[in-house]
């Protein structure tokens, strides 16, 4: 999934390939395969994953070649902006006019969006999220897997169902065997192109085992690996990146630091952010973010949250909802409602409109049933699929009642496609121009 629709080779830099689509060109950075201009290759993230026969590539390329102009179609109308609204207030107007015109906004812009009530202000506004999206990044949507591969975790975080406070968790691990197995089943079998490897920090899953893992896949299949195993340190950081990993996915929970420490007790956020930056600095693609609707959590809070995001060049937004875990010390809060976490992607969309990838995160499905659609629908433009062994699923229990705990990935995919092409969707990653 997330099909890579081969692209041919154009022009060959240093470092990076320019490679067309049905006409649209992409840059993507190769490191490993020897290209020549004419070759046909599939690129995920920015990254060349893999070199494709002429042959398979063509086929691939002659079935996608209607449908894809067939969505781009459906798309681009359903994404149409009526800036002639009746009834919406003059601020509100002229602040999203600004974003149209690519102003940057202020953060009382902002306050003034996300406190927007009425029903017509807050469709406006994520229309113009939308419309954004359209704009700058077409149709193309990010589909990732996920392995979650242990729900060991030595961590205290508060608000998490499978850190230390949850005591009636039964915990797994999977093998590397497993995990290696897992993976090639999603990316060969499946067709996945970009495959997340999450866990707990869990002491026995050290860097050297870790890498061996990712390196045992990456020698097997074409594919960008993303992980997320928490502060693994700099130098594990550096192993994976060797072993062939090119995405990490750390959220840094919220930018509020007295909040940050309150729920995660002997830990900074600075040492968090200095985990992310320094995996910017080896060379990461960036997915981080924060959850929405935590406890003395404001408006603002999450504003800064995006703009922090931001800096540090997340080349995937990552906010969702804080759903309460009843095994921990925040079992008794309130999540946040819909609108408040669409806000949140539709604000993100507003103050990085050009490049992002968005994701509807599966906490946010959980909490409401048309989440995907509705986020995909407020400048969202990426999705992730559980493809975690169904037998492990329901034990990596973050938050409770996780949606997509039993769904088989054919079922996951069949649904994925489905929606995507209602809403004149390509299951791609083209990356930007
Ligand atoms: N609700 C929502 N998201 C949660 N996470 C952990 N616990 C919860 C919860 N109760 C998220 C954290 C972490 C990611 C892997 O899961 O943001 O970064």
């Amino acid at each position: 999934m997330c099909y890579a629709i081969p692209g041919k080779v154009k022009e060959i830099g240093e470092k990076s390939v320019l490679v067309d689509y049905f006409g649209e060109t992409r840059k993507a950075i190769n490191e490993f395969y020897d290209v020549r201009i004419g070759d046909y290759v599939c690129a995920q993230g920015g990254f060349v994953i893999k070199k494709v026969s002429p042959s398979e590539a063509e086929s691939t390329l002659s079935a996608w070649q209607e449908l894809f102009f067939e969505l781009k179609q459906i798309d681009l109308r359903l994404s149409r902006l009526d800036l002639k609204n009746k009834g919406i207030d003059k601020r509100l107007s002229s602040i999203l006019d600004n974003a149209l015109e690519n102003k940057s906004l202020s953060l009382e812009d902002l306050l003034y969006l996300f406190n927007t009530e009425s029903r017509s202000g807050i469709e406006l506004i994520y229309k113009t999220a939308n419309f954004l999206r359209q704009k700058y990044i077409k149709n193309s949507c990010c589909v990732h897997g996920i392995i979650e591969i242990s729900n060991y975790c030595t961590q205290g975080c508060m608000y998490c169902g499978i850190s230390t406070h949850n005591k009636a968790l039964g915990r797994y691990r999977m093998t590397h065997k497993e995990i290696v197995d897992s993976a090639l089943l999603a990316i060969e079998e499946f067709g996945f192109k970009a495959i997340l490897l999450q866990s707990g920090e869990d002491a026995f899953y050290t860097a050297d085992r870790l890498a061996d893992i990712v390196a045992e896949i990456k020698a097997k299949a074409g594919v960008l690996i993303c992980i997320s195993f928490g502060e693994i340190g700099i130098d594990g950081l550096e192993k994976l990146y060797k072993a062939g990993a090119r995405a990490i996915l750390m959220r840094f929970e919220t930018s509020n630091p007295k909040i940050y420490e309150r729920l995660h007790p002997g830990r900074s956020l600075n040492t968090r952010l200095d985990h992310i930056k320094k995996a910017g600095q080896i060379g990461y693609l960036i997915m981080t973010g924060g959850l929405i609707g935590l406890p003395d959590q404001t408006r603002e809070d999450i504003i800064n949250d995006i703009y922090l995001a931001k800096e540090l060049q997340a080349e995937m937004y990552s906010f969702g909802p804080f759903l309460p875990h009843p095994e921990t010390p925040l079992a008794s809060n309130s999540p946040p409602n819909e609108d408040d976490v669409l806000k949140a992607l539709a604000l993100t969309r507003l103050i990085d409109p050009e490049k992002s990838k968005i994701l509807v995160t599966t906490a946010f499905e959980t909490l409401c049933p048309d989440a995907r659609r509705h986020g995909l629908l407020a400048g969202a433009n990426s999705v992730m699929l559980n493809v975690t062994p169904i037998k492990y699923r329901k034990q990596y229990s973050i938050y409770p009642n996780r949606a997509y705990d039993k769904e088989e990935i054919t079922t996951q995919i069949k649904e994925t496609i489905a929606l995507l092409q209602s809403l004149g969707r390509a299951p791609t990653d083209l990356g930007v121009n």
